[in-house]
């Protein structure tokens, strides 16, 4: 049984000062969702790094987890604007983002940073969400899978240990921020190929209990729809988790499709 997870990835976005105030509003709100948090369902903050102390404070013994956007090569060092992992654990972070589109296509990080960033997040004890996704053109011309298959390629040789601590979030980067989000179709397609390559590549085991977000213009009006499929497994949630109202009727959309009897 996968126990579905909604992350929040902030981006650059929100004050510090909001920080609180939106912990306290989501963890009310959540009192309402059918199923009980951090049992039933998870729910993962992302917020800028520069928040993270601030957040930690404010989620203090809620079972609400959070975690950084990505993650230092390293545990210290001269490294210029990078995050340390190790710094994350002692801020009490338990998850990582690495990989995001935005980090791929903006910053041009290659999947041989996604493979350091990644090990190192894992060395400290941290748990990872490794973004995945194609853009339009590679769609169109059919190569979707193979995009995706290069990307969790950083995967294989990672042990067992290592290989629990990840959950697959597959963004497709025409869908990110645009209002347009994959058909529930087209994001069970992708979510049933990467469980099967995983199966061929990482065993049965890992495949099964692996969790796959899906990402990219996730909203409460959606939600039902593509967490219904049944290799959909949570949610990366950027625009639509910035208010703690919206994202909470997402989780509570999302986990109303799966309730028994709906
Ligand atoms: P979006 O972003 O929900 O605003 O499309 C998703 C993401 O980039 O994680």
């Amino acid at each position: 049984m996968r126990v579905p997870l909604f992350v929040a990835n902030w981006k650059m976005n929100k004050a510090v000062a909001e920080t609180a105030e939106f912990v306290t509003q989501l963890s009310e709100l959540l009192v309402a969702a059918p199923g009980k948090l951090g049992q039933d369902f998870e729910v993962l903050i992302c917020p800028p790094s520069t928040h993270l102390s601030t957040l930690a404070a404010a989620v203090g013994s809620r079972p609400i987890e959070f975690g950084s956007q990505n993650c230092g090569t390293a545990k210290s060092g001269a490294f210029t604007g990078e995050i340390s992992p190790v710094v994350l654990k002692e801020l009490g972070c338990g998850w990582t983002l690495v990989g995001h589109s935005e980090r791929r296509h903006i910053y041009l990080e290659d999947d041989a940073l996604v493979l350091s960033r990644t090990r190192a997040a894992l060395a400290e004890g941290l748990k990872v969400v490794l973004c995945v996704g194609e853009k339009l053109e590679e769609r169109r011309a059919d190569k979707t899978m193979q995009v995706v298959e290069a990307q969790l390629s950083i995967l294989k040789g990672m042990s067992a240990s290592e290989i629990e601590r990840i959950v697959v979030a597959y963004e497709p980067v025409w869908a990110i921020g645009t209002g347009e989000n994959a058909t529930p179709e087209q994001a069970e397609a992708v979510h049933a190929s990467i469980r099967k390559w995983y199966s061929a590549q990482l065993g049965n085991s890992a495949a099964e209990s692996l969790r796959i977000l899906y990402g990219g213009s996730v909203k409460p009006e959606n939600a039902a729809q593509l967490l219904r499929e049944a290799d959909v497994d949570g949610f990366l949630v950027g625009g639509a988790s910035l208010d703690p109202v919206v994202f909470s009727n997402v989780i509570k959309n999302g986990l109303e499709s799966r309730a028994p009897g709906v």
